[in-house]
């Protein structure tokens, strides 16, 4: 069953002109959407934005905090607030809220299906919007999330949309977090995996679409290899000279 929809229009809006360049990447969780954002940020040198880590800190706040997520200004006053830091400096990036490193606590299941919740509200979304365009720096972005290609980044230069099976998709997480050693029932994974995509897409509010100008991409049958691949491919054609020259002067 398709769980998105596509966006009538070409997601093109009316944004201040910046011309480093942008690969969007959007897609329900579990499409791989992470991994290979990370990888081709990495082999081109680019800045990574995982969109979704920033939903989920303004849950794991909430919820530490003790604030109902039903009560959505306060939410986006928190979302509003958020000191948070990107680490980056070593290869394996590290999440600082207000000093304490949350980069595995954030990763847990019910912080993901409170993550959802969150996004689900304008307020948050609005209080993130600037600081997710704030990533866009030289020499270039790759931009991991729902609504990269439709809202935040309309203008990116190539925009991509992944998404696998249900099932797959509820595996590869399922051997995810069993590699962590986090036991988990693969059943109740799918079902909250389709729950989730449900939410996500239906929301009022940048709900998760394909938008009609991205390129659509269905990793079930793919290794990270050929996406990743794939992915570097379009980006050599959207910008020739750019990547060329950076991928000869390695
Ligand atoms: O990609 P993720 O699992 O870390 O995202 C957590 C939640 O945040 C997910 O349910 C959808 C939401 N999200 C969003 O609404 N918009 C984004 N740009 C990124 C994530």
């Amino acid at each position: 069953m398709q769980y998105w929809h596509e966006h009538s229009g070409d997601c093109r809006g009316e944004e201040p002109v910046n011309t480093v360049p942008v690969i969007a990447i959007d897609g329900p969780g579990g499409s791989g959407k992470g991994t290979i954002s990370k990888e081709v940020a990495r082999r081109l040198g680019w800045h990574l934005l995982d969109s979704g880590a920033l939903y989920r800190l303004v849950a794991f706040q909430a919820q530490q905090r003790g604030v109902d997520l039903d009560d959505e200004p306060a939410v986006a006053a928190l979302a509003e607030r958020l000191d948070v830091r990107f680490d980056t400096a070593t290869s394996e990036e590290r999440i600082w809220l207000e000093g304490v490193d949350v980069t595995t606590a954030i990763r847990a299941e019910a912080c993901g299906v409170a993550a959802s919740k969150v996004a689900a509200i304008s307020g948050v979304r609005t209080a993130l919007t600037a600081r997710q365009r704030s990533f866009r720096q030289p020499p270039g972005l790759v931009a991991d999330g729902r609504d990269m290609a439709s809202v935040i980044f309309p203008d990116a230069g190539l925009k991509i949309f992944l998404t696998a099976s249900v099932e797959e998709r509820a595996n590869r997480r399922y051997k995810q977090l069993n590699g962590k050693g986090i036991s988990v029932s693969l059943r109740a994974l799918r079902e909250d995996m389709a729950d989730r995509d449900k939410r996500d897409s239906e929301r009022p509010v940048a709900p998760l679409r394909a938008c009609s100008d991205a390129r659509v991409l269905d990793t079930t049958d793919l290794s990270i290899e050929e996406v990743v691949s794939t992915v570097l491919g379009w980006a050599l054609d959207t910008w020739p000279q750019v990547i060329g020259q950076q991928q000869g002067s390695e």
